[in-house]
């Protein structure tokens, strides 16, 4: 079309003018375009570079809550005004690699990111004294998590290390509580024996070494009428497998349990396989544990996916507990938004290397009251996330399902029995063992299926 007009007279001149500019702009234009993708390949690179030598993941703020992501995208202060998010956003910021590229780099050596920010809340104080009394407690030392240790194992690792000749397959560490004797005298003697143990199948070479640990805080004397102390120090010497810290062992103080474990396995366990977490009144199918994680390991690229590692009764998208009389209650002044993915506090397995990089992580994410949904937050923040398996019942057998000969069998974990019935249980998965040892796993919810 163009050249049509170039045939009348009066548009001669602007047309050989158009030819020259054309000449001299094109190769200038091309130049400047070629530059601007070199330099954004270099930017992209660098960045890339970046992540990969600090096995870092960057996860926008705001992508957390089930919001559409435009809308989440563009907007810095996302449920900023709940003390919980403004705290992590301002933790987030530091290491958003875009507003700081420098920063990225460093690594989790010093990392104590999580005591700074308080005074960037705005109205902080009035914010706290609205809070339920227990909430208050929790905000007041929500940035302590340097707890003495008031009891440890001697050895690597807790009960049963001895001579062996390869790292133990599986640690059992168990939350428990001073007074809960009773619950870690049955686990010892049954589920959460240490040492070589045999898995499923009957050969020699399926199982491995097990270790255990029970992680406690102290109780309250008052509460408790007795000092429990003198006692516990015995029972430590005689069983090594305590690990208490020096903190209230009271249910918003859990979490302290999963930093502080990880911090100590990282130093003390740290070439154990895979970390079994849980209560103290669960019962726990080792045997079949054992060749289910040790099939895990024997899959094509396990090294990779042992990374993200976790399996355990997963709740997806669960919202906070807003009812004041809930043991879970959260106030919306104090975290808004949706859950991240977690798995069920009852029971979880996850492996060692996601234990350490649990640890890491944890150091820039803000402790919250709920221990599980914490894990579960610092899973999201390694931009990850844990994996259902229907054999991990911490809400129990879907009824009938339990009265069927081989049921526990079927299992890797069911919540809650007592320390009475464990021992019963545990004699009872030998009596069947004959019949049963070949029963497949749990594969489905029945109990979510029939909803
Ligand atoms: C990130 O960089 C800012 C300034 O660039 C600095 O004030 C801040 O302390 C750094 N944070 C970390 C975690 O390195
Ligand atoms: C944890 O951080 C330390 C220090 O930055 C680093 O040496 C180590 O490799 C990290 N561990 C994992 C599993 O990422
Ligand atoms: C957790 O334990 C610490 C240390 O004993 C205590 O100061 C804090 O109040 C406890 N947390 C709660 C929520 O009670
Ligand atoms: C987000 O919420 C919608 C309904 O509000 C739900 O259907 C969807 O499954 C949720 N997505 C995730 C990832 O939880
Ligand atoms: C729970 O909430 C109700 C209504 O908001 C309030 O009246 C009540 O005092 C609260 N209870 C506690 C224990 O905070």
């Amino acid at each position: 079309m163009a050249w049509c007009w170039c045939r009348w007279r009066r548009w001669r001149r602007w047309c050989r003018w158009r030819r020259v500019l054309l000449c001299v702009c094109t190769p200038c234009i091309s130049l400047a375009l070629l530059l601007v993708y070199i330099m954004l390949f270099l930017a992209m690179h660098s960045l890339s570079a970046v992540y990969n030598q600090e096995n870092v993941h960057f996860v926008a703020s705001g992508t957390l809550r089930n919001e559409s992501f435009a809308k989440t995208f563009w907007n810095l202060n996302m449920h900023g005004d709940a003390i919980w998010n403004h705290l992590q956003l301002t933790i987030d910021r530091q290491f958003n690699p875009i507003l700081r590229p420098k920063n990225i780099t460093r690594g989790f050596e010093d990392g104590t990111f999580y005591e700074q920010g308080f005074s960037e809340v705005t109205d902080v104080k009035r914010k706290v004294s609205q809070l339920p009394q227990q909430m208050q407690e929790f905000v007041s030392s929500m940035q302590k998590r340097d707890y003495a240790t008031v009891l440890q194992p001697d050895g690597a690792c807790g009960a049963g290390a001895e001579q062996e000749k390869e790292p133990p397959l599986l640690l059992m560490a168990i939350k428990s509580t001073e007074s809960h004797f009773k619950n870690r005298q049955a686990i010892r003697q049954t589920w959460g024996r240490a040492g070589w143990v045999a898995g499923q199948k009957w050969n020699s070479r399926d199982g491995g070494y097990v270790r255990r640990v029970f992680l406690l805080g102290k109780e309250d004397t008052e509460e408790l009428g007795v000092d429990s102390s003198e006692f516990l120090q015995m029972e430590s010497k005689r069983y090594g497998d305590i690990l208490q810290w020096d903190f209230r062992d009271i249910f918003f103080n859990l979490t302290l349990k999963d930093v502080l474990f990880w911090s100590w396995f990282s130093r003390s366990c740290s070439r154990t396989r895979f970390v079994f977490k849980g209560d103290d009144d669960v019962f726990v199918n080792t045997p079949v544990m054992l060749t289910y994680l040790k099939d895990q390991l024997k899959k094509p690229q396990a090294h990779k996916t042992m990374e993200d590692f976790m399996v355990g009764d997963v709740i997806a998208a669960a919202s906070p507990k807003r009812d004041n009389k809930s043991k879970y209650f959260i106030p919306d002044s104090f975290y808004k938004g949706l859950y991240p993915m977690y798995a069920g506090g009852g029971g979880v397995v996850y492996s060692g290397l996601l234990a350490k990089r649990l640890h890491n992580m944890s150091k820039r994410v803000n402790l919250f009251p709920i221990d599980d949904v914490y894990v579960g937050m610092c899973m999201f923040w390694l931009n990850t996330h844990p994996v259902h398996h229907p054999a991990f019942l911490t809400f129990d057998f879907p009824i009938k399902e339990e009265v069927e000969l081989c049921s526990y069998h079927t299992i890797l974990l069911v919540h809650k029995r007592s320390p009475h019935q464990v021992v019963q249980l545990w004699a009872n998965m030998k009596k069947t063992k004959a019949q049963c040892w070949d029963v497949p796993l749990r594969e489905t919810d029945k109990k979510k299926t029939q909803l």
